[in-house]
Formats: structure tokens, C-alpha cells, sequence
């Protein structure tokens, strides 16, 4: 018999019960317990006892390795049947070493990097003793009000996937779960948490199961078949249906068409919120729905130690659905070598906890490519020398406002700061005067008096304004996605001295830019950039470095406009053929339905343009490709990193289409004058929709196709896809 079978025949239901329940770290940093509602569990003392007792499978969102080696003795030492804790916790974008917000790195377009970076992650977190990490957040993000959406990949189902399977390869890395520097990755949240109903954190969801699977299913589809071996259910309820308790979800698709085989753990305390929804009329009853939908383990809430035992005694749970949940965590621990070496991943150096200079290098390189340049009217860069500069605005300086909503192991004072970068990478000569001008949702006294004052005395202003890193993140829903009036009003008056403004935007979502600031000579979005702020966009700034990043959601003109994103079907009146005045359109009184800074867009500092559109034959047989390509030009005296994007559109079909669907994308770096022919092969397999029964289809006729720089723009032609 195997190890485990034996083990689970040996088990009491109420350590089996324990094997499926999971507990906040009774000593965890202070973020960690922020983090989330304030939880009961105990002293150390108390979690140390229960895990003697075997009630405790997993803890999590510690980060002393110390505690966990004795939590672990306990466990594998004192406990009855000596199986081993598992450790998890949040480690979204870095554990010491910061890495740019995930929504930031996705600016990146660039797989490659957000492997690195989570690989980066997961060597510092396991040194910690962690195994488990509930992220990647693979939620597609289409409503800017959302708060969370800084933690995801942004509004693209393509670009969403790829993130997804590149961040599972990198926390769990190439070498097999069990190696000591694996962490297990989490999808998150099952499914379409970032769908809630205007914009509010953890509201319902209303969508059609079409959308469901080409939207919202297809990154974790791309996650679990890199090889994720958990996910999360969200706390959302999904047409009727908490997430929590839904076998559809958790069983039809999830083990049942995509063949998943891992566990799957509830949200903080979602089991029990089936109550709150009104699904469940206790939180016995909680404790039986979910895990008979399909939810292995319990977070948070103790619903499963205090019930499973009693539902399974009364027959409401059966003794083999039971063990099959415990058989899938023991497994789980056994594939993280778990049973082989409990302190595997406890044997570490301090150092590989330490956010060391490769790993502060690959922070850097990260914050550097998640920049975007929205508009620059040639004031940037900035030349080091020979000009006063004034710093302005509530996020120049202090350890503040780095890291983002979602950074619970690190320490703020090793980010390097804004005014910090620019210092340093103007050296002793700097001319740079540092002033905050406003709060970053209130006033200060004089602040905008002394702002005017150090605008008069410089040549250029860098004018740093947004969102404060709580802005956004877990619950933080805002109504208006604009910038605070406090900053806006400094910007009025920054403006009104007449010098040239850089605006460097601080967001964990897409913004709304308005008067003086959407006004501003230059914009960078620069979200939250992690450890290395400072050094990163002082490179922009200074033009060390070019800006390459691209917008992963678009920036609406108003905040009505939510959610708002570029692959929206079309409506029977469009606006693209609108004239002034014309009526009976589908626009708002006030504005055009488009974005003012669309998906995929960003400057460089070279001037690139497209030419020369090439679609061969502009057919595409059945079972064949179609070579499409453009020459790129950089016209200007920098080189350019660009990301050439390619979209597409069915022109009509048995199911209405997106305007415009990206396709795939390329970087092509050119040197001042350089061109370069980039070339996409298409094939049928791209083209694919669901058709009306659900099932994945394409049908012959007729495509738009664009090759551009961004979802708005580009070159444009035509090809015909010809029937089998
Ligand atoms: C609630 C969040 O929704 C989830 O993403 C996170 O992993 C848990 N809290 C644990 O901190």
C-alpha cells in the first residue's frame, strides 16, 4: 500500500479534517496581518498546540524561518502521525527584493522577464521556509475601478496567459516541485473575480458563460497546463452561484474538462461567507457546500476542523470524498518533498533571503521596462546637466508609496526613492530641489506656495502625482478612477508657472487625466515600481534607458467610460465613421467611447513608424498560414525598443466579434535610422471563437488585420480565410 493510503487509513476525522485547514501564521509581520480581516489564530502557543494535536495542515503568511523550524519540529516531532506543515503565504511581486506591481511588469509585455522576476521571488521565499504562494493573480481586469487589478496582468486574455504560465514556471521553477527552492503556485481567483459588478470589490458577477471561457477561463486554463498545482476560489458569487460552492466550476471544468489534479483552497474565510451570501444557512451548512463543490482546503474560517467531522459521522459527507480531498494535500506535500526532507526548504543561507545585488539588478531591469511613455513632446529625457530641476509632488521622496498594496516581507526603507535615483544618477552636480506641495489625498500648509516657489526657480519640473500605494490593492474600489483633488490642484498651479512638466503617474490602476496634468509636457506611467524606484526612472528620465513599456489596460477619458477595454464587440452604431453632431450613435453625451491612452500603447524616445504592409497572397488556406509583416523605421536620433503588435478582426461571423483581438507581439529594438521587417505567421488556429454551442470554432471569410504600435492605431489590410 501506498505511503499515503496507509497514512490516511491510520488518520482520525479530525486530523483529516485538520490536513484540509489552514491557518493564518500566529506570528506574522504586521502587513501580513493587515493583509486581512483580523483572524483568531491565537497565541503561538495555541497554534503550536493545535498542530501537536494535528488540527493545522498549512500556515501561512509568516516569514521567520526560525518559527517555522519550530512549528515543523512540532509537526513532524510531537504530532501523532508526524506529517509535515506546509508553509504558504503571499508573495505577489517579491519577498525582499521588490519587483514592480504585477500590472506594472505587464507594461513589460515580456514573458521572459515576469519568470525572472517570480523566480527571483520564490529563491528569496523559500529560503523563508515557504512552499505555497497563492499568486499568480490571473484575474482578467477590464474595470479599472477594481482595486485589484494591480495584482494581475491587466485587461488582455493573451497577453493575461502568457503572464500566467510564465509566472507558474517561474515560483515553481524547472526542476520539480521537491527541489527546496520550489514554490507551489496559485492561480487566483476562480473565476472572474475581476468581473464584479461595477468595479466593487467582491460583488457579484453576472456574465455569460461565453465570456467565461474566452475571457476569464483562458489564463487559468494557461497557468494549470504550466503546471500549477493549486488555485484559489474566488469570493465572488458567479451567476447565482458562490464560487465557494459551485461544482460546475470547481468540478465539471475544473477536474473535469481541464483534467486538474490539485487542490483547491477556499479565500480567507470564503467558505464561511457562504453564509453572508445567503447560500448556506450556517456555517455548518457552509462547511458541506464547499467542500462538496470541490473546495480541498479551508482558509482562515476552522470550518472544516469544527464540521467535517460531524457531516462525515452523519453520512451528508462521505468517508471517500473525505479522504480524496486529504489524499490530493498529502500528495501535494509529498511532491513538494515535504515527507522526504520537512526542512528542505529551511536549510537556506540568510543570504538567499537577502535581496541581493542580482536580484536588486533584475528589480531595476523590471521597474525599467514596466515605465510607459504616454506622450512626450520632446522635453524628455532630460539632460543631466545645465538645468535646475524641481522635484514636486507627494511621492518624490521617503520610502512611502514604493512597493504597492500588496508587499507583506519587505522592508520600505531598501526601495530607493525618486528624489534618491535622480540624486544619484545626477551625481555630485545635481541641481534638484525636493518639495511635496500637497498630501496625497489632502492638503498641506504652504505646500502648494512653497511647490510655485521651487517651480520659479527650476528649468524643468517633475511633477510626481497619482495614487498612494493603499489606493489600491484588496477592497479599494474607487468610484472615480481620477487623481485626488489635492494633487490636481498643485498641478493647476504648477502648470501656471509656465515651465516645461514631466508628470510621472503613480497608480495600481489605469487613470483618468485631466487640466494641467493631461496637459503636462511629458507623461510616464510609472504605477509602483518596488525596490528599485528610483534608479529605474531616473534612467528613463535621464535616458539611460529608453522607455519600452506598453499600456496593459487602457486609460479611459472618464471614468464613466468603466469598464472600459479595447476588444469590446460593436454595437449595431459605431463611432468609428461619426461625424461632429451626428446623433444616434453609441457614444456618451460628453466623450467618444475610446480611450485617451488605448492598450498597447507607449513612446519611445526614437520617432518609429510603420511602413510597407505585407499580407502575401492575403489569403489564408484552411490548413495552411499566412506570412503578414511591416517594416518598422525608427526616423529619430535614439534608439527604440518597440513592441510590434498584431491584431485582429472578424469581419462577420455567427457570433459578434471584438473590434480588435491581439493576436501576438514582438520587440524589435532599432538603433537611429535602423528598419527592420517583422514578420507574424497566422494560422486558422488563430482565428478560433466560440460558436454558438460553445464549442471552439472558426469560419471562412473575411479578417482585418493590423500590424501597430498600438490597439488604436496601426497599419491595415485584409485577408480572406478560404474554406476547407
Ligand atoms: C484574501 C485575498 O483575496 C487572497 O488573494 C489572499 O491570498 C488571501 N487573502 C490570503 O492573504
Amino acid at each position: 500500500m501506498h505511503i499515503i493510503d496507509d497514512m490516511i487509513g491510520r488518520m482520525t476525522l479530525e486530523e483529516k479534517a485538520g490536513q484540509l485547514s489552514m491557518f493564518p501564521a500566529a506570528l506574522a509581520p504586521a502587513p501580513a496581518n493587515a493583509a486581512n480581516p483580523a483572524s483568531v489564530s491565537g497565541s503561538t502557543q495555541e497554534q503550536a498546540e493545535r498542530v501537536r494535536q494535528g488540527l493545522v495542515g498549512a500556515v501561512f503568511n509568516a516569514s521567520d524561518a526560525g518559527w517555522h523550524r519550530r512549528m515543523q519540529e512540532i509537526a513532524v516531532q510531537e504530532s501523532r502521525l508526524g506529517i509535515p506543515l506546509l508553509f504558504a503565504g503571499d508573495v505577489i511581486h517579491g519577498f525582499h527584493t521588490v519587483f514592480p506591481v504585477p500590472l506594472a511588469e505587464a507594461a513589460s509585455f515580456d514573458p521572459d522577464l515576469a519568470e525572472r522576476t517570480a523566480r527571483a521571488a520564490a529563491v528569496e521565499a523559500t529560503g523563508a521556509g515557504l512552499a505555497w504562494n497563492f499568486a499568480p493573480m490571473v484575474d482578467i481586469a477590464r474595470d479599472a475601478r477594481w482595486g485589484r487589478g494591480v495584482e494581475g496582468a491587466g485587461e488582455d486574455v493573451l497577453l493575461g496567459g502568457l503572464l500566467a504560465a510564465a509566472r507558474v514556471r517561474g515560483f515553481q521553477g524547472t526542476e520539480g516541485l521537491g527541489h527546496p527552492q520550489a514554490m507551489l503556485a496559485t492561480p487566483k481567483h476562480f473565476a472572474a473575480y475581476g468581473a464584479a459588478l461595477g468595479g466593487l470589490d467582491y460583488n457579484s458577477v453576472d456574465i455569460s458563460e461565453r465570456t467565461l471561457r474566452e475571457v476569464y477561463f483562458p489564463p487559468f486554463q494557461s497557468a494549470i497546463e504550466a503546471g500549477a498545482a493549486s488555485t484559489m476560489a474566488a469570493f465572488n458569487d458567479l451567476n447565482g452561484v458562490p464560487a465557494h460552492a459551485d461544482p460546475w466550476l470547481l468540478g465539471d471544468v475544473l477536474r473535469g474538462e481541464w483534467g486538474f489534479d490539485g487542490v483547491v483552497v477556499s479565500d480567507f474565510t470564503g467558505d464561511l461567507e457562504l453564509v453572508a451570501h445567503g447560500y448556506a444557512a450556517s456555517p455548518r451548512e457552509a462547511a458541506r457546500l464547499a467542500f462538496l463543490a470541490g473546495v480541498d482546503i479551508s482558509m482562515a474560517s476552522g470550518l472544516y476542523v469544527d464540521h467535517l467531522p460531524d457531516l462525515v459521522r452523519s453520512g451528508e459527507i462521505a468517508a471517500a470524498t473525505l479522504d480524496r480531498s486529504v489524499g490530493r494535500v498529502l500528495r501535494l506535500k509529498e511532491r513538494l518533498g515535504l515527507f522526504d526532507d520537512p526542512f528542505g526548504r529551511l536549510r537556506s543561507t540568510v543570504d538567499q533571503r537577502d535581496d541581493k545585488p542580482a536580484h536588486r539588478a533584475l528589480a531595476r531591469e523590471a521597474a525599467r521596462r514596466s515605465v510607459v511613455l504616454l506622450k512626450n513632446d520632446g522635453v524628455l529625457p532630460l539632460s543631466k546637466s545645465g538645468q535646475r530641476i524641481a522635484l514636486i509632488g507627494p511621492f518624490g521622496q521617503g520610502p512611502a508609496h514604493l512597493h504597492g498594496p500588496w508587499v507583506l516581507f519587505a522592508r520600505p526603507d531598501h526601495a530607493v526613492s525618486i528624489a534618491d535615483g535622480m540624486r544619484e544618477a545626477l551625481g555630485v552636480a545635481a541641481d534638484l530641489s525636493v518639495v511635496a506641495g500637497c498630501g496625497t489625498e489632502a492638503p498641506i500648509p504652504d505646500g502648494i506656495e512653497q511647490a510655485v516657489a521651487a517651480a520659479r526657480e527650476a528649468d524643468v519640473i517633475v511633477l510626481v502625482v497619482g495614487e498612494g500605494e493603499d489606493m489600491s490593492g484588496e477592497a479599494q474600489s474607487r468610484v472615480t478612477i481620477d487623481i485626488p483633488g489635492p494633487q490636481r490642484m498643485l498641478a493647476e498651479a504648477i502648470a501656471a508657472v509656465g515651465k516645461p512638466v514631466v508628470t510621472i503617474l503613480k497608480s495600481g490602476r489605469a487613470l483618468v487625466l485631466e487640466g494641467a496634468i493631461a496637459r503636462s509636457e511629458a507623461i510616464l506611467a510609472a504605477w509602483f515600481l518596488g525596490t528599485e524606484t528610483g534608479t529605474a526612472l531616473a534612467d528613463i528620465l535621464f535616458g539611460d534607458h529608453g522607455p519600452s513599456g506598453r499600456l496593459p489596460v487602457s486609460f479611459p477619458q472618464s471614468s464613466g467610460q468603466s469598464p472600459y477595454h479595447y476588444d469590446h464587440r460593436s454595437t449595431g452604431r459605431p463611432t468609428e465613421t461619426h461625424q461632429p453632431g451626428e446623433q444616434f450613435k453609441a457614444r456618451y453625451r460628453e466623450a467618444l467611447n475610446r480611450a485617451a491612452y488605448p492598450f498597447g500603447h507607449g513612446l519611445t524616445y526614437g520617432d518609429v513608424v510603420y511602413e510597407d504592409l505585407d499580407l502575401g497572397t492575403c489569403t489564408l488556406p484552411w490548413s495552411g498560414s499566412i506570412e503578414v509583416g511591416a517594416v518598422i523605421r525608427n526616423r529619430g536620433e535614439r534608439e527604440a525598443t518597440e513592441l510590434v503588435q498584431l491584431y485582429i478582426r472578424d469581419r462577420a461571423a455567427s457570433i459578434t466579434r471584438p473590434v480588435r483581438q491581439l493576436k501576438a507581439f514582438r520587440h524589435v529594438t532599432l538603433a537611429p535610422g535602423a528598419s527592420e521587417r517583422i514578420a507574424f505567421q497566422l494560422r486558422r488556429e488563430d482565428l478560433l471563437f466560440l460558436g454558438r454551442d460553445l464549442g471552439w470554432t472558426v469560419e471562412p471569410g473575411l479578417f482585418d488585420l493590423w500590424i501597430a504600435p498600438s490597439s488604436e492605431t496601426g497599419l491595415h489590410g485584409t485577408f480572406e480565410l478560404l474554406p476547407d
